[in-house]
C-alpha cells in the first residue's frame, strides 16, 4: 500500500512499448540520410498546437525579484565551503523568515497546521529549526511522509545540512528498511512506518513534536494518523503537533483538529503561462516527448519536467526520447535525461538533484512524487499528461486495482506550478481546456475511500480501537469496506465472534505485511516449511521486479525464466527457486545475467527475507524446512490465500470462487497455459482484463481442511464435480 506507484503495468507492456517504439523512430530522420552525412536534419513530424488559456498569476515583482534572485544567489556563492554554502542556501529559503514567528507560535499550541509552497522549505526546514531551539532534548523530532523515495531522499539533504551520515542525527525509517539509531533525533519516516511505531509505543512516548508533513495528499494511513495524534494530543499535553500542506484548504485540517491555528508561509510564486493542447491527445506519451522536443528547440534555457504514472512509462518515454534525439548531434543541445519513481535505485534518484550544465537542458521523468514532495530546482516547463495512477476498491468482488485516472484539477494547479518555482515559466497541458473544465473534479478523493482496510483495521484493532464504526475519521470510509475487512480477517482467524482481536490476529499484526500474508507465515510455522513460506514472502514483497527480458535477448531469457517453472510447480514454487538458485550460487551476479533476473530485485528480497525471519522469531514462529514437499508449501500458502481461489470455466475463463467474477491467469504466469482447474492467486490485477497474478494450483480439499469456517465440503465438492471438456484442466483434479 505504501508503494503506491509501483509496478501494476496498465498495459501490456512489452507490444505496446515496441509499437511506441515503431511509431517514434517512424518521426525521426524521415529526409534520406546522404552519403557522408553525419547528422540528420532536426525533424518535428506531428507537432503539436497549444492554445494559451491563462496566466497563473504570481505574487512577485518581477524586476525586482530578479534583483533579489541574484542577490540570493550571490550571497551564497560567496560562502567559502560546501557546508557554508548549504548553510547559506538555507537562510534563502521563504521559510528562514519566519522562524522565529513559527517557533513562537509552536510554543504557544499544541497543534499547529502549516502551509505553504512547495519548496519554501516546511519538511527540510521546520524539523531542523525545532532541534535548533531544544525540542530534540525531550525527544525526537519526528516528520512523516506518505512516499518512501520523499523520506529517504529528503533525511539525505538534511543530515547533509546537518553535517552527519543518514542514520546518526538525521535518519529515516521506511518498510523493510530502518536506517537510524539510538543518536537520531530528526527522524523521517514514511506514514505507514509511523503506524507501525504506534503498535509499540502508543503514546509516541519518545517523540516531542510529530509533524504529518504532505497532509493534502490524504494517504490511508496518515488519515488514520490524524486520528490517532488527535487523540495522543489529548493525554500527552507536551507533545507538539504540525500538520503541514502544500494547498490552500487548510481549513479542513484546522476544523478536524479542533480549531487549530493555520500558520501560512507565503512563498515566491512567479506567473506561469498555462497552455492547453488545441485538440485531445491520442497518445500522450508520444505527446509528452514532441513536447519536450518543441521546448528543447525552441524556448530559452530551463529545465523540463513531465508527470507519468509509473515505471513502465517513464521508462518507455525515456527509450523514446533518446530514439528522437539519436543523430541529431550538434544540432540540438544535450538533453539529460533524469527518471524519479519509488522503484528506482537510491543512488540514480540523487541525479535529478544534479545541477544541469549550461547549454545542457534536463528532462525529469517523474511520478507524482514530484508533484509536492520533492522538489527539483531550475524546473521552467512542466508538461502535464493529466493522469496518475490511483488505486480503487470494490469491496464487492475484493478487487482492487491501480489504474490510471484523470488527475483532479488540484492536482493539475501543483503541477503547474512546479514550473514557477524559481522564474517564470510555462505549464504544457496535454488535454484540452474544455476537458479541464468539465471533466476533472475538483478534487483528489482520499485514499481511505477507495482502498482494502484490511491491514489498517488490524492495526487499529491491536491498537485497542474496537469500535470503528465511531473512530474519528476526517472523512470516513465506506461502511461496505469496512465490512468487507472485519470479514475478512474473521475468516483469516484474526478477529472472533465478536470482533475482537484474537492471539492470531495479535501476532499477525507484529508483521508489516497485509493480512493474507501475515496468516500464512504464521500458518507455516505450523506447518513445518517456514523456511520456504519466509522466502515466498520476501520474494512476493519484492513485487513484479524479478525477472527481466531485454528485448534483443527474448527467447534466450524466456527459456531461462521457464527452466524456473519446470515440472508446472505454479508461480510461488518457482519464485521459491529463483531464490534458492540466487543463494545457491552465492549470492552472484554471474548467475543473475545468466538467469535473467535482477539482482536487485534478489538483493532487496534477501533484506526483507532477513526482516521476516526477524519477526517469526520475535513471534514464536519456529524455523523449519521442508523443500521437497510442494504440496505442503502451497497448503501453507493457501493458508493465508483460501480467499483468493478461482476455478477453471468451461469456457476457458476462471470465475473467482467467493463473490464469483470471471478472471483470467496473468499471460506472465507460469500456470497461463497450465490451466489447472483450481487455482490460488496472489492477487487481481485490471489492465486489460481482469487479471490474476502470481498464480499456484491448488488441490480444493485442502480449502475444507484449512478454512472450514469459510468453505463447506459441499460447496467444494459441487464444484469439483461438474463436468470438463477434455484437454482442460490438465493439474491435480482432487
Ligand atoms: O517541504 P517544502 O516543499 O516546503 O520544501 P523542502 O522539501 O523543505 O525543500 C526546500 C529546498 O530544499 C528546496 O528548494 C530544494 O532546493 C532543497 N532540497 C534539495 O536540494 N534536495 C532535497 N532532497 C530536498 C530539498
Ligand atoms: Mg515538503
Amino acid at each position: 500500500v505504501e508503494d503506491d506507484e509501483e509496478a501494476t503495468p496498465w498495459k501490456e507492456q512489452e507490444n505496446w512499448e515496441a509499437d511506441q517504439i515503431k511509431k517514434a523512430s517512424m518521426g525521426v530522420g524521415t529526409k534520406d540520410r546522404k552519403k557522408g552525412q553525419k547528422e540528420y536534419d532536426l525533424v518535428l513530424p506531428d507537432q503539436i498546437e497549444f492554445i494559451t488559456d491563462m496566466v497563473m498569476a504570481g505574487d512577485v515583482d518581477l524586476d525586482a525579484e530578479a534583483e533579489e534572485e541574484r542577490k540570493r544567489q550571490e550571497r551564497i556563492s560567496e560562502a567559502e565551503t560546501e557546508f557554508e554554502k548549504l548553510q547559506a542556501g538555507r537562510r534563502e529559503l521563504p521559510m528562514f523568515k519566519y522562524r522565529e514567528e513559527l517557533l513562537e507560535a509552536i510554543a504557544a499550541h499544541q497543534i499547529i497546521v502549516i502551509v505553504g509552497e512547495t519548496g519554501s522549505g516546511k519538511t527540510t526546514q521546520i524539523p531542523q529549526y525545532l532541534h535548533e531551539a531544544g525540542y530534540s532534548k525531550a525527544g525526537k523530532i519526528g516528520c512523516t511522509q506518505p512516499r518512501r523515495v520523499a523520506a529517504m531522499s529528503v533525511a539525505a539533504r538534511v543530515a547533509q545540512e546537518v553535517g552527519c551520515k543518514v542514520g546518526h542525527e538525521v535518519g529515516y525509517s521506511i518498510r523493510f528498511e530502518d536506517c537510524s539509531s539510538d543518536k537520531t533525533v530528526i527522524k523521517y519516516m514514511t506514514d505507514g512506518m509511523c503506524l507501525r511505531e504506534l503498535l509499540g509505543e502508543p503514546d509516541l512516548a519518545s517523540y516531542s513534536v510529530m509533524m504529518i508533513d504532505e497532509a493534502h495528499e490524504r494517504t490511508l494511513h496518515t488519515d488514520v494518523l490524524f486520528g490517532l495524534v488527535k487523540d495522543i494530543a489529548r493525554f500527552r499535553p507536551d507533545i507538539k503537533l504540525l500538520i503541514s500542506s502544500a494547498t490552500l484548504d487548510a481549513q479542513k485540517f484546522s476544523d478536524y483538529f479542533d480549531s487549530a491555528p493555520i500558520f501560512n508561509i507565503p512563498g515566491r510564486r512567479y506567473p506561469v503561462d498555462i497552455l492547453y493542447s488545441k485538440a485531445p491527445e491520442a497518445n500522450y506519451l508520444e505527446a509528452a516527448v514532441v513536447t519536450t522536443l518543441m521546448i528543447h528547440t525552441r524556448e530559452p534555457p530551463g529545465d523540463v519536467l513531465i508527470f507519468l504514472t509509473g515505471q513502465e512509462e517513464i521508462e518507455a518515454a525515456e527509450e523514446l526520447l533518446k530514439q528522437r534525439t539519436r543523430g541529431m548531434g550538434s544540432k540540438i543541445g544535450e538533453l539529460i535525461i533524469a527518471p524519479i519513481y519509488a522503484n528506482l535505485p537510491s543512488d540514480l534518484q540523487a541525479r535529478i538533484f544534479e545541477t544541469t550544465p549550461v547549454g545542457a537542458r534536463k528532462v525529469v521523468l517523474a511520478t507524482n512524487i514530484a508533484e509536492t514532495s520533492l522538489t527539483i530546482d531550475g524546473i521552467k516547463y512542466v508538461i502535464d499528461p493529466g493522469f496518475c495512477k490511483q488505486n480503487s476498491y470494490s469491496p464487492k468482488t475484493g478487487m482492487e486495482s491501480l489504474i490510471v485516472t484523470p488527475v483532479s484539477k488540484a492536482s493539475a494547479m501543483q503541477r503547474a506550478g512546479r514550473a514557477g518555482r524559481t522564474s517564470p515559466g510555462k505549464c504544457y497541458r496535454l488535454y484540452t481546456l474544455h476537458s479541464f473544465q468539465t471533466e476533472l473534479e475538483d478534487n483528489t478523493i482520499p485514499e481511505i475511500q477507495r482502498t482494502n482496510l484490511g491491514n489498517v483495521v488490524l492495526m487499529l484493532k491491536s491498537l485497542g480501537i474496537s469500535d470503528l464504526m465511531n473512530f474519528d475519521f476526517m472523512d470516513p470510509p465506506p461502511t461496505e469496506t469496512l465490512f468487507r475487512a472485519l470479514e475478512q480477517l474473521y475468516a483469516l482467524g484474526a478477529l472472533n465472534d465478536h470482533g475482537e482481536l484474537t492471539k492470531l490476529g495479535r501476532r499477525m499484526a507484529e508483521f508489516p505485511l497485509d493480512p493474507m500474508l501475515a496468516k500464512m507465515v504464521i500458518a507455516s510455522g505450523e506447518m513445518e516449511c517456514s523456511e520456504e513460506i519466509a522466502t515466498v514472502c520476501a520474494m512476493l514483497g519484492v513485487g513484479n521486479a524479478i525477472f527481466y527480458t531485454p528485448k534483443d535477448k527474448k527467447v534466450h531469457a524466456e527459456n531461462a525464466h521457464k527452466a524456473f517453472h519446470r515440472g508446472n510447480v505454479g508461480d510461488h514454487l518457482a519464485l521459491l527457486s529463483v531464490y534458492n538458485g540466487y543463494k545457491e550460487n552465492g549470492s552472484s551476479s554471474s548467475w543473475c545475467y545468466e538467469n535473467f533476473v535482477q539482482q536487485r530485485s534478489m538483493k532487496r528480497a534477501d533484506d526483507i527475507r532477513d526482516q521476516i525471519v526477524g519477526l517469526m522469531d520475535r513471534t514464536e514462529v519456529p524455523l523449519v524446512s521442508n523443500l521437497g514437499d510442494h504440496d505442503r508449501i502451497k497448503k501453507a500458502i493457501a493458508a493465508g490465500f483460501f480467499y483468493n481461489t478461482a476455478n477453471l470455466q468451461k469456457n476457458g475463463g476462471y470465475r473467482t470462487v467467493k463473490n464469483p467474477q470471471t478472471v483470467h491467469i496473468h499471460p506472465s504466469s507460469g500456470m497461463a497455459e497450465v490451466m489447472p482447474r483450481w487455482v490460488m492467486y496472489f492477487e487481481l490485477v485490471l489492465t486489460t482484463k481482469e487479471f490474476m497474478r502470481t498464480v499456484s494450483d491448488i488441490n480444493p480439499k485442502w480449502l475444507v481442511e484449512i478454512a472450514p469456517h469459510y468453505y463447506s465440503a459441499k460447496e467444494v465438492e459441487d464444484l469439483a464435480a461438474r463436468k470438463m471438456p477434455k484437454n482442460m484442466g490438465k493439474a491435480a483434479d482432487a
